[in-house]
């Protein structure tokens, strides 16, 4: 098997704080991500494909494929949002970790549907401190 990864981008905004606990405890969780005004990160989206090379194609999924996948999944309605605000994030608090875990969720089984590749492995990188993956091990 060959695993492929492709890199993204988009900007966004969000809060960390759970509407669940008191301010004080969001405070002492998330820290300064808490402020409600929100701030902004630029992401990095890295995502990894994995199968068998088309021996047609030499590719193990078309590029133009994943990135019109991508661009509609994921960059359309995520670049300059507010994530907090964005039905995929309801309930959820949008860390990078559960960011790639929802940008994974929406990815797979589309993926899976087109061809013969599936997702490997999702990875958002936050800030160049800060990076989560989701997906199968490396
Ligand atoms: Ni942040």
């Amino acid at each position: 098997l060959i695993r492929v990864t492709r890199r993204y981008r988009f900007p966004a905004a969000h809060v960390l704080s759970n509407p669940a606990f008191s301010d004080e405890k969001n405070q002492a969780i998330f820290g300064k991500c808490a402020n409600p005004a929100g701030h902004g990160h630029n992401y990095g989206v890295e995502v990894s494909v994995t199968g068998e090379i088309d021996p047609q194609t030499g590719q193990v999924m078309p590029v133009e494929l994943l990135d019109r996948l991508v661009d509609d999944l994921v960059l359309q309605p995520m670049s300059h949002r507010f994530l907090n605000d964005l039905d995929a994030f309801r309930g959820k608090v949008p860390t990078a970790e559960v960011i790639a875990r929802v940008v994974y969720d929406l990815l797979a089984p589309e993926v899976v549907a087109r061809g013969h590749a599936r997702l490997a492995r999702v990875r958002i990188v936050e800030t160049s401190r800060n990076t989560a993956e989701y997906g199968e091990p490396t």
